[in-house]
């Protein structure tokens, strides 16, 4: 939540470089945004700064050139989304700006204090403490004191970063000095090795531009970035890093553009099928070692948040189904309530598109200081999620900007197919099943069947309620149905157990109320039937996604039978309807109200 992007260097277009570089991480926050750049060639230079509420879109920057800028796109937690409230903050002096990700836990009590000592807030927000403590701290410096003045100013970043509590990244920027520091816990920052200049992003994805020579700061780590150097502390001793760890960046280039689609969401549910076959061609060794990690380990446990908790749910029926193995479902943020009895012969699998988010990361950290073995399914390389584990597994799906998650999605469920057949020594057959259900979702997206689904989705836009219910593996797919439908349209879809309707959703249903209902060839198939029929009884309208043609569907969504797979692909319609439901109601699909992709707090 929230991005961060900052430059210095020779390049005399800083404020256009971060606008740019905000643009990439719009993902992560777009309540509003703002960028503070250092007037060029004025000694001493002063500060320039510009703020707006809402989406940076299209925006383009009014600040001059200038050799240093620091921006940010907020994803509003403490205040309201007003320009007040947007970052950069400054001190009451106006001279250094401050940008941050995460909450200030103590910033109640910072506040306090710095009221009591003459200070003035322009904003609501926990950030701004930070620019008064930063205020005191250079109190009386001029950039001829002492030490070197950018050495100064990154001890004055780490001496107010020791007094803040909870999760956090922050930069800063003084314009006296052709510098800009930075500090975090918790929150991502990753730091750029460029040619002409050095960047601060919160992710890796928005500096692949400029080089693919990063360093990702640590927790508890501060840098310090001047044109042409990056240096690296460590902030409870304020003392510098000798050669701080450098990545070289292999993934793929970001395709920024949208490549002829209307939105992204739109772009990344089409690219499934070449996701999936890629997984199956060049990720079943690693499915293996997942698998032989699964089958060895004393107890198991898939942990994660949103969608990527739906697919772990997925994977828990999957091992179950095909490899005989329990494998506990957790939620993220729950995970760390659960897990007192875990030892060194347990293994952890984390699930995370981004890699970043923070209820997972905490409970994962936990687990490995109990000893257990961590492996991940994540798409960000080099992520925090990614340095975390002994064993990560990259989905490969390539960057996902839509805030939804829909190929991050069946790629998780990609491995965890393959690796439950090659818990039984059968990998072969579950890459086989992959590429059928990649096959099928080629076709569910290039024939008549997205028609049909448009059509579907004018009726479900008018509706107040919609409901999803399926059993075994289908029960988790209708969770992420719902939570597809409801996160981009804002139509109330709730997904259940099929077996639970009757005891008390049953009674939601009313004449016409849309129902979709999951119903795979599998055992599950003539109860779910059943439940459709007491649906219907009560007026409900039936929508069967299922191979099988059925009196009690309204509508029926037709799809080939892929046996273990049909969790894969019956992911896809439900992406549809959703996409075309947000549409039919007017909305933006990339960037539906309150959300964001990374949710780096609490
Ligand atoms: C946010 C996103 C969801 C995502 C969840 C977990 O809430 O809006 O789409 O499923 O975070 O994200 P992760 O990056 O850990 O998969």
């Amino acid at each position: 939540m929230c991005g961060i992007f900052g430059y210095v260097g020779a390049q005399d277009e800083a404020p256009q470089l971060v606008l740019a570089g905000l643009k990439k991480l719009e993902y992560r926050g777009y309540d509003s945004w703002g960028i503070a750049a250092r007037e060029a060639g004025l000694a001493p230079s002063r500060l320039l700064v510009e703020k707006h509420v809402g989406k940076i879109g299209q925006a383009t920057t009014s600040l001059p050139s200038s050799h240093a800028a620091l921006g940010h796109t907020r994803w509003a937690t403490h205040g309201g989304v007003t320009q007040a409230n947007a970052h950069p903050h400054l001190d009451c002096q106006g001279r250094l700006a401050v940008i941050h990700n995460g909450i200030v836990e103590n910033h109640a009590e910072l506040r306090r204090e710095l009221l009591a000592r003459g200070h003035t807030f322009a904003s609501q927000t926990d950030t701004e403490v930070i620019c008064h403590l930063l205020e005191e701290e250079l109190t009386g410096d001029s950039p001829s004191d002492g030490d070197e003045p950018c050495e100064r100013l990154a001890q004055a970043v780490m001496g107010v970063f020791r007094r803040l509590d909870g999760l956090s990244a922050i930069g800063v920027l003084d314009p006296q000095l052709e510098c800009m520091a930075a500090a975090k816990n918790g929150s991502p920052l990753v730091l750029g090795w460029g040619e002409e200049g050095n960047f601060l992003a919160s992710d890796s994805s928005a500096l692949l531009d400029h080089t693919r020579k990063l360093t990702f700061l640590e927790d508890g780590q501060a840098a310090l970035l001047t044109a042409s150097q990056l240096m690296v502390y460590d902030v409870a001793t304020g003392e510098k890093l000798n050669e701080p760890r450098v990545w070289d960046i292999t993934w793929e280039q970001e395709v920024d553009s949208l490549d002829g689609y209307p939105h992204y969401m739109a772009k990344e549910i089409a690219e499934q099928p070449v996701v999936l076959r890629k997984l199956a061609q060049e990720q079943a060794d690693a499915a293996q070692r997942l698998a032989d990690s699964i089958m060895s380990a004393s107890t198991v446990h898939l942990v994660g948040c949103g969608s990527a908790a739906h697919a772990a749910r997925c994977g828990e029926y999957l091992f179950s189904r095909i490899a005989s193995r329990q494998a506990n479902c957790v939620v993220g943020s729950e995970f760390g309530y659960l897990e007192d009895f875990l030892d060194q012969r347990s293994l952890v699998v984390g699930l995370s598109q981004s890699g970043e988010t923070i209820d997972l990361l905490d409970s994962m950290k936990s687990a490995k200081h109990r000893g257990a073995r961590l492996s991940a399914l994540v798409n960000v390389e080099g992520s925090s999620l990614y340095r975390l584990v002994d064993d990560p597994i990259l989905l490969s799906a390539g960057p996902e900007r839509c805030v939804l998650a829909t190929k991050s999605f069946t790629a998780k469920l990609g491995v965890l197919l393959m690796a439950a057949y090659a818990a039984r020594g059968r990998l072969e057959a579950g890459k086989a099943l992959l590429e059928q259900a990649a096959d099928e979702i080629q076709s569910i997206l290039t024939d008549n069947r997205v028609e049909q689904i448009r059509a579907l989705a004018q009726r479900v836009a008018a509706a107040e309620h919609l409901y999803i219910i399926g059993r075994g593996p289908s029960y988790p797919m209708a969770l992420e149905a719902a939570l597809k439908i409801k996160e981009v349209s804002y139509l109330h879809a709730e997904g259940f157990a099929g077996g639970e309707l009757k005891h008390g959703v049953i009674a939601l249903i009313d004449e016409g109320t849309p129902c979709i209902v999951l119903a795979p060839n599998d055992e599950t198939f003539r109860a779910i039937l059943s439940g459709a029929e007491e649906i219907k009884a009560r007026g409900g309208y039936i929508i069967g996604i299922s191979p099988f043609a059925s009196d009690v569907w309204d509508e029926h969504i037709a799809v080939a039978d892929v046996g273990e797979a049909a969790s894969i692909v019956n992911a896809v319609p439900p992406q549809v309807l959703a996409y075309e439901v947000a549409l039919a109601r007017g909305l933006d699909p990339d960037k539906p109200r309150n959300l964001a992709k990374s949710v780096t707090v609490k």
